[in-house]
């Protein structure tokens, strides 16, 4: 049997359907072949206080990195953050041809000229759903685009219908084969585009069609999000007309003739922010965001004052403190496109609920299915009840350490989150969704105080493979 090739797939969240060829040698297979798995070990108990300096926004930074597919030139992007996310998306713009060079301290140096291909649909497209903005980028551009639909976090389902309508208004025409997406056009004409829901994608699409597009557009109902500001400032400043960004009727008038931009910095990430102040709230903290944009976490600091957390509001930084004696008080929050609550807070949200006085209710009210970490935190000892669209939570609880699954990005964070409350040790599968969007996680994380490791382990379980030929 050594040496025998066998094709597997191995099951679990985040290596679902991920095919490998498996060479038995001995009983080291996994070893043979690779494959490791990657797991937080988390203490409860610790009380987290210091300063942090708040990475750059992951999703401002996909739309301005897809942007500079735009326009063939070289370009400058500072304050991007070093996380999956965006390695995956600088990948796919080399596989286009561009010139990617990333220096240290969060700089991307990009030279757009040499992209020399519009067709992007590797595997590796369909792994982040920001690859979708090189749909607007590369149709703006080349006129022509054939692209993998994209993947992202799976907390319900994440049609981009509204994506290729827009398009369609502007001109293009598109054919849809199983999971590509072929886009064409002679050249894009400006048009009226009401978004039926508000969309942050596909505000960014149309966005990024219409800017070379001839005429102008009007996008109706939307997306507010500070990242969609971000991405309307960098085209600005390429010689772009976009106004209203920030507001939900943006108007954008189509140029010819546009410039690269020199250098341009990335606002910084408010959910990454976010995720700090309420894991301060969480534990009878102290921490001190530094780089952050206070008004972006409006909505967040609105309902952690009202749960009893008290805040200190620089310029750009922002403290977070509870006295050990404050009792948490439970609310109720409901998610919504900016400046709403971000449901990218939601699952840390509910955390905090656990460990607050009375009953909190959430609702979720911008995917359809965001509630898949409920079951994990009720193994750790949340009392929680989801119906629909909403989960009511009582407490305070006292949870304990168990084995639980990052099921994506956000609902990781929590997870972690809920290892910093519960007694023992806390076991966290699955943290390459965590390291998506969170950079130097765990660094961080000690930094403040807590006691994680973060453990690789080669994969040795045979129970958790199955063979399908
Ligand atoms: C972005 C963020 C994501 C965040 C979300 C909402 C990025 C890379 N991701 O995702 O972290 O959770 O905004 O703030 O920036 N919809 C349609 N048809 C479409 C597009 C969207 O029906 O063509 C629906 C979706 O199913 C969802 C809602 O609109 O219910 C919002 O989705 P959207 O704002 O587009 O989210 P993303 O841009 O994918």
């Amino acid at each position: 049997m050594n040496g025998a090739g066998y094709l597997i797939a191995v099951t679990g969240p985040a290596l679902q359907s991920r095919q490998i060829q498996l060479v038995l040698v001995g009983s080291k297979f996994a070893i043979e072949v690779g494959i490791v798995v990657s797991s937080y070990l988390l203490e409860g108990g610790q009380r987290l206080q210091g300063e942090i300096r708040i990475s750059g926004s992951k999703n401002a930074a996909l739309p301005v990195l897809a942007a500079t597919a735009l326009l063939e030139g070289s370009y400058r992007i500072e304050n991007v953050p070093l996380i999956d996310d965006i390695r995956t998306l600088l990948d796919i713009l080399r596989s286009l041809g561009a010139k990617v060079e990333f220096l240290p301290e969060g700089t991307v140096l990009i030279d757009s000229s040499t992209i020399n291909n519009c067709t992007a649909i590797s595997e590796q497209v369909g792994k982040l759903r920001g690859s979708y903005y090189l749909l607007g980028a590369l149709l703006g551009r080349f006129g022509e685009v054939q692209l993998r639909l994209p993947g992202g976090c799976n907390f319900g389902s994440r049609p981009i219908d509204l994506h290729l309508k827009g398009l369609r208004q502007l001109g293009a025409e598109i054919v849809e084969e199983e999971c590509i997406v072929s886009c064409r056009c002679n050249r894009l004409t400006g048009g009226n585009i009401f978004l039926d829901i508000v969309s942050v994608g596909a505000t960014v699409n149309m966005m990024l069609a219409a800017t070379r597009a001839k005429g102008t557009t009007t996008i109706y109902n939307a997306a507010r999000e500070p990242h969609i500001v971000d991405l309307a400032n960098f085209l600005n400043a390429m010689g772009a007309s976009i106004q209203g960004a920030g507001t939900d009727i943006i108007r954008i008038r189509g140029r010819a003739v546009l410039r690269p931009v020199g250098s341009y910095a990335i606002i910084p990430d408010q959910i990454e922010a976010g995720t700090y102040l309420a894991m301060a709230a969480l534990t009878a903290g102290d921490i001190t965001l530094q780089n952050v944009i206070p008004s972006h976490l409006d909505a967040l600091i609105a309902k952690l004052r009202e749960m009893g957390v008290s805040f200190e509001i620089g310029e750009e930084e922002v403290r977070a403190l509870r006295a050990p004696d404050t009792i948490l008080t439970a609310t109720n929050f409901v998610t919504a496109p900016y400046p709403g609550f971000p449901t990218d807070l939601q699952p840390q949200m509910t955390v905090l609920l656990t460990q607050a006085t009375g009953k909190g209710k959430v609702t979720e009210n911008v995917w359809n299915n965001r509630f898949q970490y409920i079951p994990d935190l009720k193994q750790l000892g949340a009392r929680i009840v989801a119906q629909g669209r909403s989960a009511f939570v009582t407490g305070p609880v006292q949870l304990t350490g168990s084995r639980v699954a990052a099921y994506d990005l956000r609902a990781g964070a929590s997870m972690v989150m809920a290892g910093l409350v519960s007694s023992g040790t806390t076991e966290i599968s699955h943290i390459e969704l965590i390291e998506r969007g969170y950079e130097n996680f765990v660094a961080k994380m000690s930094q403040l105080g807590a006691t994680i490791i973060r453990r690789e382990e080669p994969l040795a379980d045979v129970t958790e493979i199955d063979f399908v030929s």
